[in-house]
């Protein structure tokens, strides 16, 4: 009876270390779903650092466009280059600021044909054209990183009262973009003359429009510039 027990035990110890062979190859299987190394590559997706590096990194591009506004300067005699300048600001959302001479130009002043009058005079004497701003700077200037500038063309060049806000402010970091009417003149050299004054800023080619212009050619013309 003894050697039957005896028997009966060894048996159940075989059987007892066979089935402990046999779930030992499963432990390694299931070890690396749950190991050390292999769990943060798992989590990593939603893990803290990698969504708070997202969070760091994505906003400043587009918080810098936003701190980048437009501004749309213009000097207008009588009132065309004004009117492009107030659809610029309507269409873009820019600002505006308008170059005031301290002793506005009347009728007479700009009758082209006397040549009497102060236009006239200015325009024969350069010297005389150092026109002085009611104000030639404004107000939070750094915050604008899109200039428009607008003029009339005047001897098929930028009216001059321009010339002295131009060579009142530093442009650089800012995108320049001139603007005039005309009766029928071009922009013609008009914007690179105003570049070679300013000294600084990313100054581009610039639009001429018709002394009538209207809300349409303006929009066009900005859509083109992809504004
Ligand atoms: C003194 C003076 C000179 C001008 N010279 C030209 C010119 O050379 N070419 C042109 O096409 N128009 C010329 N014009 C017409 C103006 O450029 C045009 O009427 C412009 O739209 C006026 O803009 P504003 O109303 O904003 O002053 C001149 C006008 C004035 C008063």
């Amino acid at each position: 009876m003894k050697k039957l027990t005896a028997i009966f035990l060894s048996l159940m110890m075989v059987f007892s270390l066979a089935a402990c062979t046999s779930e030992s190859p499963s432990t390694p299987s299931a070890t690396p779903d749950s190991s050390p190394s292999e769990s943060p590559q798992a989590s990593e997706p939603a893990s803290t650092p990698s969504s708070s590096a997202a969070v760091e990194s994505e906003p400043q591009p587009e918080t810098d466009a936003e701190t980048g506004k437009t501004l749309v300067v213009y000097f207008s005699a009588t009132g065309n280059t004004e009117a492009a300048a107030n659809y610029i600001a309507e269409i873009t959302g820019g600002d505006l600021f308008e170059l005031e001479p301290a002793d506005p130009y009347t009728n007479e002043d700009l009758n082209w044909r006397d040549e009497d009058s102060r236009v006239v005079y200015e325009h024969d004497n350069p010297d005389a054209r150092d026109v002085e701003l009611v104000a030639d700077t404004v107000e939070n200037w750094d915050e604008y990183d899109t200039v428009f500038i607008g003029y009339p063309i005047w001897w098929g060049i930028a009216a001059w009262p321009v010339d002295t806000f131009v060579e009142a402010n530093d442009f650089t970091g800012k995108t320049v973009i001139p603007f005039c009417t005309s009766s029928s003149s071009g922009l013609g050299a008009s914007g690179q003359l105003l570049a070679e004054l300013a000294g600084t800023g990313d100054w581009q080619e610039g639009h001429r429009f018709s002394s009538r212009v209207s809300e349409e050619d303006v929009r066009s013309w900005l859509t083109g510039l992809g504004l």
